[in-house]
């Protein structure tokens, strides 16, 4: 697995991680117990980055469960997701003991409240609680402001969806993000699992193979990390015969601009 480094935030990161919305919002022995072997896979094959947030239900307790005692070989991204600072602060206290006191890159749900929030990380970043601070949105209607919080010069990554249907990015953000030196956390790779939508034949796949892709689902990741200002891709799954395929796609070499031509042509098929 390709690691590469996340913009500002001293962190090297690898290629494929894991995104964690719905997957790990799970109760239940059985249900634990299949996060962690999704887990236990994921480091198997490198992916070794996660993102969670208050958000996400159970979530975080269950990432936390499932990584405590091995908490190093991790590197955990969550979120503050809260109206009120005293709520923000009432999260990180639950969010930091869930992941053994430490939060890699911590990140701002929505931009939801951001100025409060970003000083609050700030403080838990000077008490080293924190390695690095972080913004995420999923609408693009919401670009001019995430553009804003990125020109203050106190994030050091941005999460935003970019995928072979939503590329808004392309035009501001990316750019901005290169000048900047911010890094870029990608969710919604599958565009929420819609972008799999059937099998490409053998054929159909073949210009890939070279490239280590033998599934749609590999050539909608590589299409993604093939522009090296993205630096990781977090696809969710529940499974981990699905993560260990994801996993596959983080690696070199690269598609070029005509591969990539091709893998949204495909894309429009299925
Ligand atoms: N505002 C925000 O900050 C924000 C918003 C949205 C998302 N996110 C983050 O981004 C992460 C990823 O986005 P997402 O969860 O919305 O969607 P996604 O990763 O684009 O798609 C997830 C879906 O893809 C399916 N899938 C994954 N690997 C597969 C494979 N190899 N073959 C077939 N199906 C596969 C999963 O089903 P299976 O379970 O069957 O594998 C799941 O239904 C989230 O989990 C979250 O951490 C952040």
């Amino acid at each position: 697995m390709e690691k590469r480094r996340l913009g500002r935030t001293g962190m090297f990161v690898p290629a494929i991680g894991m995104g964690t919305w719905q997957t790990f919002d799970v109760r239940g022995e059985t249900a634990v117990k299949n996060a962690r072997s999704i887990v236990d896979m994921a480091l198997e094959a490198g992916a070794t980055f996660f993102d969670s947030s208050p958000m996400y239900g159970e979530a975080e307790r269950v990432l936390g469960l499932a990584v405590e005692e091995r908490r190093d070989a991790f590197q955990i991204a969550t979120k503050v997701w809260a109206d009120t600072a005293a709520e923000g602060w009432a999260q990180a206290k639950r969010s930091l003991s869930f992941f053994c006191g430490l939060i890699d890159l911590y990140q701002i749900h929505n931009l939801l409240n951001w100025e409060e929030h970003l000083a609050m990380l700030e403080r838990l970043q000077d008490e080293g609680k924190v390695l690095a601070v972080g913004a995420t949105h999923y609408l693009s209607s919401a670009f001019a402001e995430l553009r804003r919080v990125m020109e203050t010069g106190r994030i050091a990554a941005i999460q935003i969806p970019y995928n072979v249907e939503q590329r808004e990015v392309e035009r501001e953000i990316l750019p901005l993000a290169a000048d900047l030196d911010i890094g870029i956390v990608v969710m919604r790779p599958f565009g929420g699992g819609v972008l799999i939508r059937g099998s490409p034949s053998m054929e159909e796949l073949a210009p890939l193979k070279p490239f280590g892709v033998n599934t749609l689902t590999q050539a909608l990741l590589k299409w993604i990390l093939s522009d090296p200002r993205c630096q990781v891709a977090i696809p969710a799954t529940s499974s981990t015969v699905h993560m260990a395929e994801n996993a596959l796609a983080g690696s070199p070499p690269w598609f070029g601009t005509d591969e990539r031509d091709y893998v949204l042509r495909l894309a429009q098929r299925f």
